[in-house]
């Protein structure tokens, strides 16, 4: 664990796994040339779900890796919660910003509540209404103590009021993992063009295909029916599918169609460059569903519910369970040209980051000597 270089810091950024990387970096960015301290909790720790992130996003190596690894959901908050709280009292941050809802979101936004430090959670009040998700507790658990909530959509916004949140904590900025995607889409489908080109995939002739959500993979029954209906879309167009570390071990060999090409986790840019470039993409994840609407790509989400209901009611995505015939039925559709045409929710436009920042800034310092005396310092100014 990297601590010895503990001076004091204004606002600390968490990262701990896949999905976070490109919601933080944005972030990281928007604050230059102010320093921030990146953390990453270790939560994922493979170069394919981690370090080839951070190269491929230009990001900064994290300042601090906590290097905590995996274990059972308390195993791996509680060793988070314990590495942040001396991260914490060492740097002394005015703002703890945390993103989307993995363990470490939540681990780290009560470490630093309970110091006394103040929290800001990107992409709050999601909601899937269904709290068998590991995702939904940790969503609703970070909320309820961030002092300032920033948004992706109003839906997200009308989940907060109706939970009792004060207007003035809440902040709709639009999306800061689609500021990402704008500024490496070019880039991106230039890397794909190459993955392509090696493997004999033509441009839209071809599906993506992503699962590692608990509740499909952990049960052999649900993924060897959602793999069923995977098989026989491959008979009718190639599948790529970047397997996650869970999911692999799930799948242990089993059988799949000749069609289903796997391939290790992809680093981002080429995943991105790949999805932009399909004819559709099948899923159980959160932030797919985000890219594929952005993107204008048919999106089908084997899951039963989702907390970004906004690509379903404008975007490209259709839930559409795990029933092997529906998925099928749907994919077939999309394979037979019944297309629909999304829209781009507000303010997905690239500067939901400069939004964060612009209101970060703008919060008073916690302790006006503590902060004033840094700012002497020339450690951090308070505002722009
Ligand atoms: C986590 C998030 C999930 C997110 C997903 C993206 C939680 C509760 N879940 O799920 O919201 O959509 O990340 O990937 O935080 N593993 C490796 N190498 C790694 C990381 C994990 O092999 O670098 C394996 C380990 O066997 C580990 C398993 O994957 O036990 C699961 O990792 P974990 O971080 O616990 O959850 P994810 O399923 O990745």
């Amino acid at each position: 664990m990297d601590m010895d270089k503990g001076e004091p810091a204004r606002i600390v950024v968490v990262a701990g796994a896949r999905p976070n990387f490109m919601k933080v970096a944005p972030i990281v960015e928007a604050f230059r040339p102010r320093r921030v301290v990146l953390v990453h909790t270790g939560q994922h720790y493979d170069a394919k779900m981690s370090e080839e992130f951070f190269a491929d996003l230009g990001m900064p190596e994290p300042e601090v890796n906590l290097g905590v690894g995996s274990g059972t959901h308390a195993e791996q908050t509680a060793k988070v919660m314990v590495a942040f709280e001396r991260v914490c009292v060492e740097r002394r941050p005015d703002w703890v910003v945390v993103v989307g809802d993995v363990n470490s979101t939540l681990a780290c936004a009560i470490t630093a509540k309970k110091l006394g430090v103040r929290v800001a959670h990107v992409e709050a009040g999601l909601r899937s209404g269904d709290m068998s998700m590991p995702e939904e507790v940790n969503r609703r658990c970070t909320d309820a103590i961030s002092d300032l909530l920033f948004t992706t959509d109003e839906g997200a916004g009308e989940n907060l009021r109706r939970e009792g949140v004060a207007e003035e904590r809440i902040h709709f900025v639009g999306n800061t993992m689609i500021d990402t995607l704008r500024r490496n889409l070019d880039r991106s489908v230039a890397v794909a063009a190459r993955f392509r080109a090696e493997t004999g995939l033509e441009e839209g002739e071809y599906a993506v295909l992503t699962l590692h959500r608990p509740s499909n993979v952990d049960s052999p029954g649900r993924l060897a029916a959602i793999m069923g209906a995977v098989g026989a879309i491959a008979e009718r167009i190639p599948v790529v599918f970047p397997v996650h570390p869970r999911t692999a071990a799930r799948l242990n060999g089993a059988g799949l169609h000749r069609g289903v090409r796997t391939v290790e986790p992809m680093s981002y840019l080429p995943f991105l460059g790949l999805v932009a470039r399909a004819r559709m993409v099948l899923t159980d994840s959160g932030g797919i569903q985000e890219e594929t609407t952005v993107l204008g790509i048919p999106c089908l989400t084997m899951r039963a519910n989702t907390e970004r209901p906004i690509t379903c009611e404008i975007g490209t995505n259709v839930l559409v369970g795990t029933d092997p015939e529906r998925i099928l039925g749907e994919a077939n559709a999309i394979l037979d040209g019944r297309v629909r045409a999304g829209v781009i929710p507000e303010r997905w436009d690239g500067h939901a980051a400069e939004r964060i920042v612009e209101v970060l800034l703008d919060q008073p310092g916690r302790d006006k000597e503590f902060s004033g005396a840094r700012e002497a310092a020339g450690v951090l100014p308070c505002r722009v």
